[in-house]
């Protein structure tokens, strides 16, 4: 596999996060976010660390941006954060955090690497959660687009792909129906952890909001910015493809509703005006109604559906009903079982180091054509794709750098995403892969390592190529493309 399987100008990149990567988190006149709380929480992440540090982006940028010129990428995603901007979620605009996002981007143009920005990457400002419960409540979206007009204007000349949120999917089931992410909302019973929320409702409610935030943040730009700036505009949504179990009909249809209850969420009223007919019926009345004004503010919203994948269930008919006596939730409400193994306990591929993630490239195209078909082949970009070691301490710097598995990880999905390009005819328009560095992931914490570059945790952050770069390397650059030192 190489960039000659791929269409001319389709883009390559790595991704990452502000929470993740920046650190400095109380420099710079930055202010809290839900996730600084979060994770300063007793018992949230597993290795009882935060991202205080992180990966020191924030005073390291240039370096980064001499380790992604080694990689040949033509792109790097990163979010801002949007208490970095507004240190209290709204009002004052902080100059530091301004200018921080200026050099980050101008360097980063000087090198010739175009920046890709997510505008909402789950770290909300602690104040809007402590002044109206952030996502739930529809002040958020007044807020989210004061935010996003505000970027525009500071960064728009220079920018030309905003995401505007990021995995709204993750956002609401994790943060509002499992509690395992910030703010660790759901019902007691779902989770002893959690000591509020309600998983039959709020999740419903956030979801809501998330799609009318990023329909508001778009139109703000296309009606205001889209034409002088001449940029593009769309969102970010995670999805596994699902595989029936068995061929039978109920599990057929139970795939297709665990892709509705994943992905249809959000994307079929941003492009068909309203949620997916299964949610419809399953849910009721709590599930919120779009008026006339909202399907005109979500249509046409996206210029690009942004994707992250990474693995593949196995889905059936949850025909015992064994979820719903346990728990009201989204799960019960979708009647469907995911899992990645099957009724023998065999795994749907090999694992990596996050117990969610199973290796399956064939996913990758399958999903693509989905996509294809059923939303009437828009532009997609895969905006994260990549998998974890884990961070074994007592394992040699030299060992880990061997990383073979993430070799065959990131060509094997790209291989499918070619066929699915050239064989298929999907749209797709670009690749990033997470991650550029090692990074602190969401409660795996410093657990579990998904980048290109090794960084070293005992010894000032240093930053050493894996085998993967190398390989990413070859196959970024054109064939007869010169190396040397
Ligand atoms: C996202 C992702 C990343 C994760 C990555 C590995 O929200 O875009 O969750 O932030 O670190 O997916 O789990």
């Amino acid at each position: 596999i190489s960039r000659k399987s791929f269409p001319n100008g389709f883009v390559f990149g790595t991704a990452s996060s502000a929470y993740q990567y920046e650190g400095a988190v109380k420099e710079g006149g930055r202010g809290p976010s839900v996730w600084d709380k979060f994770a300063h929480t007793f018992g949230r992440i597993t290795d009882s660390s935060n991202a205080d540090v992180a990966e020191d982006q924030y005073h390291r940028y240039q370096e980064d941006i001499g380790l992604m010129k080694n990689v040949g990428v033509d792109a790097y995603r990163f979010s801002i954060s949007w208490s970095r901007i507004f240190p209290n979620g709204t009002g004052q605009v902080n100059q530091a955090g301004v200018d921080y996002y200026n050099n980050l981007i101008d360097s980063l143009l000087a090198n010739g690497i175009e920046p890709y920005v997510t505008i909402f990457h789950w770290d909300t400002p602690q104040a809007l959660e402590d002044r109206y419960k952030s996502w739930l409540s529809p002040r958020i979206i007044v807020d989210f687009g004061i935010y996003a007009k505000t970027l525009y204007e500071k960064f728009g000349d220079r920018v030309k792909y905003w995401i505007t949120v990021n995995e709204p999917h993750v956002v609401t089931i994790q943060g509002y129906d499992f509690g395992i992410f910030a703010p660790g909302r759901c019902s007691i019973l779902h989770h002893l952890f959690c000591k509020a929320g309600n998983s039959a409702t709020e999740p419903y409610i956030v979801a809501h909001h998330l799609i009318l935030a990023h329909a508001t943040a778009a139109k703000i730009y296309k009606k205001k910015y889209q034409k002088k700036q001449g940029g593009w505009i769309g969102a970010t949504f995670d999805v596994i493809w699902y595989e029936p179990l068995t061929n039978k009909t109920e599990d057929i249809e139970a795939a297709q509703r665990a892709l509705d209850f994943h992905l249809g969420w959000f994307l079929d009223p941003l492009m068909f005006g309203d949620y997916p007919r299964s949610m419809r019926e399953r849910v009721g009345k709590r599930l919120p109604k779009f008026c006339k004004a909202e399907k005109a503010l979500m249509k046409g919203s996206l210029d690009f559906v942004g994707i992250n994948h990474y693995t593949t269930y196995y889905a059936w008919d949850d025909n015992t009903h064994l979820v719903e006596t346990l728990f009201k939730d989204v799960l019960s409400d979708s009647g469907v079982i995911t899992l990645p193994f099957d009724s023998n306990g065999k795994p749907i591929g090999e694992r990596a180091n996050s117990i969610w993630l199973y290796v399956v490239p064939r996913g990758m195209r399958e999903l693509m054509k989905y996509i294809k078909h059923k939303y009437g082949n828009p532009p997609v970009i895969i905006t994260e794709n990549g998998m974890d070691d884990s961070n074994d301490p007592l394992k040699p710097i030299g060992e880990a750098l061997k990383d073979d598995k993430r070799i065959r990880y990131h060509s094997d999905y790209l291989q499918h995403l070619a066929i699915a390009i050239n064989e298929d005819g999907c749209n797709v328009k670009g690749y990033f892969a997470w991650s550029l560095l090692d990074n602190w992931e969401w409660v795996a914490g410093y657990t579990s390592r998904f980048g290109l570059y090794y960084v070293d945790y005992t010894d000032n952050l240093k930053r050493y190529p894996k085998n993967s770069l190398n390989d990413i390397n070859r196959t970024t650059f054109p064939q007869g493309f010169v190396f040397g030192t």
